[in-house]
């Protein structure tokens, strides 16, 4: 507490002194890297959504189909904004300037994704209610949590790539055509999100010690719990819009993996070091609950079991390629796939 200048204070002086290894500065220097492609990648929600508006005569879609947007949708909206407060809050609590600015980036992407998606359901003709319990229970673990590593690994690397799954898979559905076009700038921004995790994770994960490794990893499992649970609410709406559940969950998955694998091999920690029975019996329970095609309870029982002993493999890197789209720049710039990080 600081009292007359006297006392601490939350100015972090020793901000500039922190000793990084030549693997930290390189995974910071593209946290800097974030932020100013943030800037250049910016773009004018207004002007975006109301050109796609008058370009495809507004939103059209047929009522069923309607209905099935606004409940998966209202899940994205107060998603867009826990995930900003949560990079706010990380904004705040960071101390490395690279990481800060990383941070407080991704919180002016989040403002623009909020309000934008708010306009384009305001467009759809309904009002956003309250959240059902399991995604409102999903983002208050990431909200509530003042552990930086469960924040981070939450956000960034959990509810990012739920986000990108979602928009990947709605997007090639082609449902609305406004909001195919515009979920490609959602995907733009977001896939440079996950960038902070990936970067920035390693360091919190190297300071660590094996009892908060398994806390962390206990974390991840409540969050992949109600993350199942939440899809399980949807899974109809998801049908009509004619995605496929589970292929929302393998690509999550994937992305998923290949995060996370990047920020532990960077930490020098073996992938699924923490593998424990809660981890295996959720991948047995995406076999029971969402087989890939309709199969009877025997045959998903068989591809449960095998699941439950199936070892993850940290995923590739590349999986976050398909989400970078070529998008018009509030500069007026159009930014290829190049542009980014
Ligand atoms: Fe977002
Ligand atoms: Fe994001």
């Amino acid at each position: 507490m600081a009292i007359a200048g006297f006392g601490t204070s939350q100015l972090r002086y020793d901000m500039f002194d922190l000793a990084r290894s030549a693997d930290e500065a390189r995974r910071l220097a593209k946290c800097e890297n974030i932020y100013h492609r943030g800037q250049e990648l910016a773009w004018d929600g207004k002007d975006v959504l109301g050109e796609l508006l008058a370009k495809h005569g507004g939103v059209h879609v047929d009522e069923r189909q309607r209905k099935a947007l606004e409940r998966v949708f209202t899940i994205i909206l107060w998603g867009e904004l826990a995930a900003w407060k949560i990079s706010a809050q990380l904004a705040d609590r960071l101390v490395p300037l690279e990481a800060k600015m990383a941070a407080t980036s991704q919180a002016m992407d989040e403002a623009r994704h909020f309000y934008v998606m708010h306009d384009y359901l305001v467009a759809l003709g309904f009002k956003p209610g309250r959240l059902d319990r399991a995604p409102q229970a999903l983002l208050d673990l990431v909200l509530d949590t003042d552990d930086l590593a469960a924040k981070l690994m939450g956000m960034q690397l959990m509810i990012e790539t739920i986000a990108l799954g979602l928009f990947q898979a709605v997007r090639e559905a082609k449902v609305e055509p406004v909001l195919t076009e515009l979920l490609r700038y959602y995907e733009r921004d977001e896939a440079r999100h996950v960038g902070l995790g990936m970067q920035f994770l390693p360091t919190l994960l190297a300071a660590m010690s094996r009892r908060e490794g398994v806390r962390l990893v206990t974390f991840q499992i409540r969050l992949m719990y109600w993350a199942l649970t939440e899809l399980q609410l949807v899974r109809d709406d998801f049908v009509t819009l004619g995605v496929d559940p589970r292929q929302i969950i393998d690509s999550v998955r994937k992305k998923q993996l290949a995060g996370l694998g990047v920020a532990y091999a960077a930490a020098g920690i073996p992938f699924d070091r923490e593998r424990n029975v809660a981890a295996m019996s959720l991948n047995a329970v995406v076999e029971l609950m969402f087989p890939p095609a309709p199969a009877p309870l025997a045959h998903r029982a068989r591809a449960a079991w095998d699941a439950f002993w199936r070892r993850s493999e940290p995923g590739a890197a590349d999986a976050f390629d398909v989400h970078r789209h070529t998008i018009r720049t509030a500069r007026g710039v159009v930014a290829t796939a190049a542009d980014d990080l």
